[in-house]
């Protein structure tokens, strides 16, 4: 391995590129080191995302017709070597790669699976920063998760509900396919006139042209591959600015448009109570996207601009816009800590709920420790749901938001509120683990928590409560 950091740049650029190159990628276990791994470690999903690189920023380029579903994309990715790099993985699955560069240089590749394995004409050196371009094609569907439900690029009657998680981001872009690694994202989507295609972030613009309408997006602040969208409908669009200076974007289709505006205009009070308790909205733009989807069966919280299957209910927007805060700005560095995301989202609707003339937390609370030994609700412990088929299961989002609450009242109200928003502005745009979360609970108020952890997130059956 140590080969390649003594043999000077010069030498393998200049000289026998190709066959330094080749070498090294057959010599095994001699090159460990200086070809990317398969996974970023993940073991509930071990093939998502990459080893080797940082992606810095995606620029995403696509042409989807919902007629024929024929997509056409290109992809380029700014990366940085975190090592030498004689071959790296990106994630992809499905679609045809037509043609492929790194530094504008036509690079190899092959398909392995869900493994996009590119080997650069010459190697890629730890710490430079390099530009992958991918052009690709083809008709997307979605995967199935684990769980059974449909991810990723979801063809619906008038365009598509594009939603990535766990790992549905791969069916429609190459990339790090692991929330490990965010970037900032530009997005160009064309689509039929009259058809509008909503991705994440701010609107930089959009024109029409001999039919086909193209729609600039802008996703400034770092986002996990699994919230970028690109949902394409014929859409009921509502633009504003709200009095703290945030760009919302509202996209409805209009078979949900009766239901949905109750609920979609209280998004701007509902960011003003949860930067009340959570701290500052750490985006600047915000959104809601109502989709007539009924094949789906989830709401998901693609960054800036939520994603519902069909009109969401008031609770299901304020889920979804805590995770705003919970999951996209601080985000897993492991599947398995999913409830950092859906306990604090569920969470979020109990408080809101409390504060809003509805359900105090505690009843909430009461009703589901009530709930009998044999309910699914105790069926795994919400700290380490197992596999990625339990992912969003019943314990997660509800035991899940019952450990919060467990420490709330531990610590009581001022120092719960404290932590909650010491979490959220001190992980800001970041990334957490609940190792990290217990910590700082245990420093803000100055007491042991492990034990009410260790009940709450990782002991198996209903907690004994004393
Ligand atoms: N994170 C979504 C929520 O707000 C749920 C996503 C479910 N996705 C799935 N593939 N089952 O709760
Ligand atoms: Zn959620």
């Amino acid at each position: 391995a140590r080969r390649t950091t003594v043999l000077d740049r010069t030498v393998v650029g200049a000289i026998v590129p190709v066959a330094v190159a080749a070498l090294l990628a057959a010599a095994g276990p001699a090159a460990a080191g200086t070809t990317g791994g398969s996974g970023a470690g993940d073991p509930y999903f071990p093939l998502a995302g990459n080893s080797g690189y940082d992606v810095r920023h995606y620029g995403l380029t696509l042409r989807y017709d919902p007629g024929s579903r024929r997509l056409d994309g290109r992809a380029v990715l700014t990366a940085r070597a975190t090592r030498d790099l004689t071959r790296f993985d990106l994630d992809l699955r499905g679609l045809t790669v037509t043609a492929l560069t790194v530094d504008h240089v036509k690079a190899g590749f092959r398909r392995r699976g869900q493994e996009l394995v590119v080997t650069p004409r010459r190697p890629v050196h730890r710490g430079r920063t390099f530009r992958v371009t991918v052009a690709y094609a083809g008709t997307p569907g979605p995967v199935t998760d684990p769980d059974g439900s449909p991810d990723g690029w979801i063809p619906t009657d008038d365009g598509a509900f594009v939603a990535g998680e766990p790992q549905g981001a791969m069916t429609w872009f190459p990339g790090n396919n692991h929330p490990r690694d965010k970037a900032s994202y530009d997005f160009t989507l064309t689509v039929p006139e009259g058809r509008t295609a909503v991705a994440n972030g701010v609107l930089l613009g959009s024109r029409t042209a001999r039919g086909w309408t193209t729609f600039r997006w802008r996703q400034t602040e770092p986002m996990a591959t699994y919230l970028a969208t690109a949902t394409i409908g014929t859409f009921r669009v509502h633009r504003y600015t709200t009095r703290d200076g945030i760009t919302v974007y509202d996209a409805v289709d209009p078979r949900e448009a009766k239901a949905a505006a109750p609920v979609v205009r209280q998004l701007p009070s509902v960011l003003e109570w949860e930067s009340r308790m959570f701290g500052p909205y750490p985006f600047r733009a915000a959104g809601s996207v109502v989709d007539h989807a009924p094949n789906v069966g989830y709401a998901l919280e693609t960054q800036t601009r939520p994603l519902y299957d069909s009109a969401p209910d008031l609770s299901t927007l304020v889920h979804e816009t805590a995770h705003q805060w919970f999951g996209d700005s601080v985000s897993l560095t492991s599947w398995k800590d999913i409830w950092l995301n859906e306990g604090f989202a569920t969470y979020a609707e109990w408080l809101y709920a409390e504060q809003h003339g509805g359900r105090s937390a505690q009843a909430e609370f009461d009703a589901l420790l009530a709930r009998p030994a044999s309910d699914a609700l105790w069926e795994f412990p919400p700290g380490d749901p197992g596999s990625g088929a339990h992912l969003f299961g019943t314990p997660v989002y509800a035991r899940g938001a019952m450990a919060l609450h467990a420490l709330r009242r531990a610590v009581g109200d001022r120092t719960f509120r404290r932590i909650l928003r010491a979490w959220a502005t001190g992980h800001r745009t970041g990334h957490g683990t609940t190792a990290q979360f217990v910590r700082l609970a245990e420093r803000e108020s100055g007491r042991h928590l492990r034990g009410l952890f260790r009940t709450w997130l990782y002991t198996p059956g209903r907690p004994h409560l004393s």
